[in-house]
């Protein structure tokens, strides 16, 4: 990046919030992924006028610009696959309206996920949707990439609580779309079309987001179970048994055994476990869907089922699942989360050939996730400077692809598309479809100045 424009960009954010400083490319180079890019440059903007000025200036000079959250991102979206300066939101993080009459917040990008949570408890409300990365993660990105979580199964995602957006286009104008109603049945819906569009349309610079009372009573319980296939039936048959958990999470025998090893779990041995939470506003409500849930464990032979006892026990659970991924990503130097999905009654046909494909590619592989939602993390690790298991590692991957999209499923439940989906995105979406996104890309992105590289949109 030319000095003459380095300057450029000190003159609109100003010195203290930009940086070109090796340690901080090098930062920038990584996310939760495998994939890397180093950056030229990085800014920490603090207002929507400076980030409308930055964009007018890379339009002058084509130069990439890449908006970024905390940077946990599982898919290589918010990397500089072409170079160029990395947006940081991370300093536009305050709540700016809490509006519990309205049930709703207004906050900026880069607010945390838990500092919402923590700024919503004192008014007995929340904002469901609940990323395993949420002590960390920005709603910025939870918006750019669509985030799912542990709580979809019951509560949705993240587009089922976007209501309004204010965005800087890569032009530079500003926009607000959506509105602070409830309802709205006004116009296309614009708002929606930027949800999941990491960072490659416009950029996330204020967000209005529909909020929910937060239960008030809570169970947890775990069942075991001697085969994947039983304990795939037992979600199934949960889903269908007139209650819905908030949480139902599946654990494979590859999951248990590392978190037993690396994390200190008490987790009893067995070819698969389920991790379940039921809610409701009075006790009677949640012990009773939750009895439900311990009528299917046991129809579907669990071996071992255990209702939490306490606090502390409960909050220990949702610790070690929690840190699933990153505790699996230390067998390797290499890993890989997928994050498929699939409609709800082919998550058994999902969760067994997902096990027979990476049985064979003979790598270290856990396969964990948010069953009740029919999304599945399949993560494996490997060696990517071996390039056999380079190779083994990619045609897995290739095939629990072709397994999902055959099941009706998609490519990414939660994590997006990025750099590490984009060569897959014709499995799943027809050419018309494509074509369509990618007009959209070249409409409102005619120089390709916002997170090029991604999505496959520059076919
Ligand atoms: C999780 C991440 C990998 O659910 O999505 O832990
Ligand atoms: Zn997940």
């Amino acid at each position: 990046m030319e000095q003459i424009i380095k300057e450029a960009l000190i003159d609109i954010v100003g010195q203290t919030n930009f940086t070109d400083q090796l340690i901080d490319m090098i930062s920038y180079s990584y996310d939760g992924s495998d994939h890397n890019h180093r950056p030229e440059a990085a800014v920490w903007p603090v207002t929507t006028e400076q980030i409308s000025e930055i964009m007018i200036l890379a339009n002058k000079h084509c130069f990439p610009v890449i908006p970024r959250g905390a940077g946990t991102g599982l898919a290589g979206a918010a990397i500089a696959a072409k170079g160029g300066l990395v947006l940081d939101l991370c300093r536009m993080n305050t709540i700016l309206d809490i509006r519990i009459a309205d049930r709703l917040v207004v906050v900026q990008p880069g607010v945390v996920y838990a500092d919402l949570e923590k700024a919503l408890a004192p008014h007995g409300f929340f904002f469901p949707p609940d990323p395993a990365s949420g002590k960390v993660c920005t709603l910025g990105g939870n918006v750019a990439t669509n985030a799912g979580g542990l709580r979809a199964a019951k509560y949705g995602v993240t587009k089922d609580y976007v209501m309004r957006l204010e965005l800087v286009l890569p032009d530079g104008r500003t926009m607000r779309t959506g509105s602070q109603c409830m309802k709205s049945a006004s116009g296309y819906d614009l708002a929606r079309l930027f949800v999941g569009s990491e960072g490659t349309l416009g950029v996330i610079t204020e967000i209005t987001l529909k909020i929910n009372p937060k239960p008030l009573a809570f169970r947890t319980g775990v069942g075991s179970f001697g085969s994947l296939k039983d304990a795939g039936q037992a979600v199934t048959d949960i889903m269908h048994s007139g209650i819905i958990p908030c949480v139902l999470e599946l654990m494979d025998e590859n999951t248990i055994r590392v978190l037993r090893e690396r994390a200190n779990a008490d987790l009893p041995e067995a070819a698969a476990l389920i991790l379940v939470e039921t809610d409701g506003y009075t006790e009677e409500e949640a012990s009773f869907q939750m009895s439900k849930v311990m009528d299917k464990f046991r129809k579907n032979n669990a071996t071992h089922i255990k209702k939490a006892a306490s606090a502390s026990e409960v909050e220990e659970l949702w610790r070690i699942r929690k840190a699933t991924g990153s505790t699996a990503a230390q067998l390797r130097t290499n890993h890989a989360t997928e994050d498929v999905a699939v409609p709800m009654s082919r998550v058994p046909d999902l969760l067994t050939g997902i096990a027979a494909i990476v049985k064979d590619c003979d790598l270290p592989f856990v396969i964990f996730g948010h069953a009740g939602d029919g999304n599945l993390h399949p993560k494996i690790m490997y060696n990517g400077s071996d390039p056999d298991q380079q190779r083994r590692f990619d045609e897995a991957v290739g095939e629990i692809f072709k397994l999902t999209c055959s099941l009706g499923g998609t490519l990414t439940g939660e994590h997006g598309v990025g750099l590490a989906k984009a060569s897959y995105m014709s499995l799943e979406h027809d050419a018309v479809a494509l074509d369509l996104m990618r007009s959209f890309k070249k409409l409102l992105d005619p120089n390709n100045i916002l997170n090029p590289g991604k999505m496959d949109l520059e076919a």
